[in-house]
């Protein structure tokens, strides 16, 4: 058993905060707002078709648009009514209710490597501290050869970049490119915001 990430602690607080997560996006995706600018850095770094996981996907905002340029998406989320929700709105991909830090994705079936791993909107900073080197060995162990992670999260909630890049080393995984932003603008130590491409040592 695994201390639970701090979005289950935040969820079983106040049940209501997954319905109003995927409301927001809804909302955001019926007003037309771009909501696809990681999908579209994801989709500039692999071929046609290649094997995608969003680890956690969340709503499936990011994966179900991967899934929609051709990609084989897998997308794993702790949280169940987010998954329902990827379901019901983004049928094209296969969506898993798990915990990364207890990944399991033969149990479910899946068990060819992926191309490229992405965490986006702030997932590491939902990990719960003591398994975020268990859940980044996780993931560096669901990449196939020459396969890459990509992370992206905000400064000031709890995870340093220092300390993320010290997790991911002894995670085994060595950073190919550190940007601040999803159009590509280089990061600096005083970056509010951190997109990480790494790739196993
Ligand atoms: C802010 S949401 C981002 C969702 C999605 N990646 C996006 O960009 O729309 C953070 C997500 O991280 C997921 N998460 C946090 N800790 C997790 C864990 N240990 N295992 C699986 N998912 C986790 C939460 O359930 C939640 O869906």
């Amino acid at each position: 058993m695994v201390e639970k990430s701090l979005w289950t602690q935040q969820v079983e607080k106040n049940p209501e905060h997954s319905h109003w997560y995927i409301q927001r996006f809804r909302d955001m995706a019926a007003a037309g707002q771009d909501l696809h600018g990681e999908a579209r850095f994801v989709d500039a770094m692999v071929p046609r078709g290649s094997r995608i996981l969003d680890a956690g996907c969340g709503p499936g905002r990011l994966g179900g648009e991967l899934a929609r340029r051709g990609h084989a998406v897998v997308g794993v989320d702790v949280d169940p009514v987010l998954i329902e929700a990827a379901k019901a709105d983004h049928p094209g991909a296969t969506w898993l209710v798990q915990d990364l830090a207890e990944l399991d994705l033969a149990t479910a079936g899946v068990t060819e490597p992926f191309d490229v791993i992405v965490s986006a909107g702030n997932v590491m900073t939902f990990l719960a501290p003591s398994t975020r080197r268990l859940v980044l060995g996780n993931l560096a162990g669901a990449l196939a050869d020459g396969g890459r992670l990509v992370a992206g999260f905000g400064a000031g909630r709890g995870y340093s970049a220092e300390d993320f890049f010290a997790d991911t080393r002894t995670a085994g995984l060595a950073l190919d490119v550190a940007l601040a932003t999803w159009d590509l603008r280089p990061w600096e130590p005083d970056s509010d915001f951190l997109v990480a491409v790494l790739r196993r040592a």
